[in-house]
């Protein structure tokens, strides 16, 4: 496509008005890798009309370039408490303090990424795009906010900036229609199958992982990838669209005493489905979010809920909505007038679940194997369940189909020289990206030196992939192996810990040139270990907490430190 933006403009008659080709400045900042395809997707399009796209993540983005920029896009998702991803972090604080160059000659747009479902919806989306008017940028196309149900939004976000651009040109582009513009650009490599194209992989094998006795329970998932011409490399991970529990879908049917056959529509296709159908496989029913309750003050005859949706009752609000769903709702706020139809209006597109990979395509040819966690708990007087992870474990069956996409994560990648050492922090299901990155370097024959840390609560149910670990210590594939068992001692003890014990040698391998992975739990662990990895950079390099962050930072920014979490 970049060839054909250069014949494009050079194609362009000698005697038109001569103007300078339009250029654009795309920069991502993405953690698992939407905000990425999409700024790709944008790229392609305005490639596609002769524009001069440079397209870079955030924190490769040179910033003294920033300034000479004409227009700027940014792609950018939110995470935790309102976080930018971690390819967004520096650029993100440069655009923020001081040293930001003023941009009255730059125009620009804002897609920010997000989940309606957390209170700091879209926060670093939101943010960019204050900022860049505070420092001077034009605005040339609003800023879109997009919930977990993405692709609707989005394509029409990049179809308004693409026609933004080419009206400023005086060019007649045809006003591409939100679907259109999306299904015409493909940026998911060979095959067929994508995000909005998923393939139905059949599933040949599904074992728990955990021993008997164990609390946990997690699904060591075979599916097959025959005939799909899909394949991935380590770090990248599967979508899966799952299915709602037909339990809580019949529920949910009687609460309102609709009838399951109606037929609805399935989404904004014009598609219909059965009800049951469309409430099993394309709404969300088991999260409550604001919009949603906001929504349906106009279909209940409750005037406690317009009560509730009121803005001086903010914490009411939130306090309501953790841990409920549908069924919930419906129950606590009857009477009802919503009609089938009405659904497409209140609920999300149920998002499909992302799971990072855990086999090596080279090992497994045209497999792909994923460890999933069954999440089940209580909550209000009743039992929750993880839509997929449940489904995985009580209601899927070798012989039966998953309607799966392969979603590449550039972010989460193996050294490019097989000799770079690897430090693998992976506790729990974190451990899946790690069976591929090994997997794949014992295929390759790769020498390098590896470090896996991991941890679970107790060695005996818990040590999943126990034997690939062993045979690949063995072979040499996997050098050093350091395992935490939190609920075998009295004092737990956490994979950091066990750094926190080998930091010299942890030190080492950094000075080394290692490459650092942590995958697993976002909130507790992830922000451990990036203290446990502070605490040995200060301790060993002899450096001042300052110099330890700047170490860090420094080796994020090379694609040193990543980081696949959730
Ligand atoms: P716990 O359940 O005993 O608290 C995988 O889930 C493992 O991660 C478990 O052993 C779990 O321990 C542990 N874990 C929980 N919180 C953690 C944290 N903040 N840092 C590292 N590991 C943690």
């Amino acid at each position: 496509v970049a060839i054909e933006a250069v014949s494009a403009v050079q194609e362009a008659p000698a005697a038109a008005v001569i103007e300078a080709p339009k250029d654009a400045t795309i920069l991502f900042g993405s953690q698992t890798g939407n905000s990425q395809r999409l700024a790709g997707k944008l790229a392609e399009k305005l490639k596609g009309q002769g524009v001069q796209v440079t397209l870079s993540s955030m924190n490769q983005f040179k910033t003294n370039n920033l300034k000479k920029a004409g227009h700027v896009f940014v792609l950018v998702s939110t995470h935790g408490e309102g976080d930018p991803p971690d390819n967004a972090l520096t650029f993100y604080e440069f655009l923020h303090g001081k040293r930001a160059p003023r941009l009255e000659e730059t125009k620009f747009s804002v897609l920010s990424l997000g989940d309606t479902s957390y209170e700091f919806f879209c926060k670093t989306g939101q943010d960019f795009d204050k900022r860049l008017e505070e420092l001077g940028a034009q605005r040339i196309v609003d800023r879109a906010d997009c919930d977990v149900d993405f692709d609707e939004t989005a394509s029409a976000w990049i179809a308004s900036v693409a026609g933004a651009l080419s009206s400023s040109a005086g060019a007649t582009a045809a006003p591409a229609s939100a679907a259109a513009s999306a299904a015409s650009v493909s940026l998911d490599g060979e095959s067929e199958y994508s995000r909005v194209n998923p393939f139905k992989a059949e599933v040949l094998e599904n074992l728990n992982l955990n021993g008997r006795g164990s609390d946990r329970e997690t699904r060591h998932l075979e599916l097959s990838l025959e005939g799909s011409g899909l394949t991935y490399e380590p770090g990248d991970c599967v979508g899966i669209y799952p299915q709602n529990d037909p339990a809580l879908v019949e529920r949910i049917i009687e609460e309102l005493k609709w009838n399951p056959e109606e037929p609805v529509a399935a989404g904004k296709s014009g598609e219909t489905v059965s009800l049951r159908n469309a409430l099993e496989h394309r709404y969300e029913i088991t999260v409550l979010t604001k919009p949603l309750l906001e929504k349906a003050v106009a279909y209940s005859g409750n005037e406690k809920l317009a009560e509730l949706v009121k803005p001086d009752n903010k914490e009411q609000l939130k306090a309501y909505i953790n841990g409920r769903d549908l069924l919930d709702l419906l129950r606590d706020y009857a009477p009802w007038t919503i009609a089938p139809k009405d659904i497409a209006d209140l609920l999300r597109k149920l998002p499909p679940r992302l799971y990072s990979i855990a086999s090596s395509y080279s090992a497994h040819p045209e497999e792909v194997h994923l460890t999933i966690r069954k999440v089940q708990y209580e909550a209000h007087d009743r039992e929750r369940n993880g839509v997929c992870s449940v489904q995985a474990s009580e209601r899927l069956e070798p012989g039966d189909k998953l309607s799966i996409f392969i979603q590449q994560n550039p972010n989460f990648k193996p050294p490019v020289n097989p000799e770079t050492p690897v430090i693998m922090i992976g506790p729990g299901t974190g451990v899946a990206p790690f069976r591929a990155f090994l997997e794949e370097r014992e295929e390759l024959g790769v020498t390098g030196k590896s470090w896996l840390f991991y941890g679970d609560r107790h060695f005996v149910t818990d040590f999943l992939y126990q034997t690939d670990w062993q045979r690949m210590l063995k072979d040499g594939v996997l050098t050093n192996l350091d395992v935490a068992f939190s609920r075998d001692t009295k004092e737990k003890v956490y994979v950091q810990h066990r750094m926190l014990e080998k930091a010299k040698e942890l030190y080492q391998w950094l000075e080394e040139g290692a490459h650092v992975y942590v995958c697993g739990d976002e909130k507790h662990m992830a922000h451990d270990v990036h203290a446990a990895l502070l605490t040995v950079i200060q301790q060993q390099g002899g450096k001042d907490s300052e110099a330890a962050a700047a170490y860090l930072a420094e080796l994020q920014e090379q694609g040193r430190y990543q980081r696949d979490v959730y």
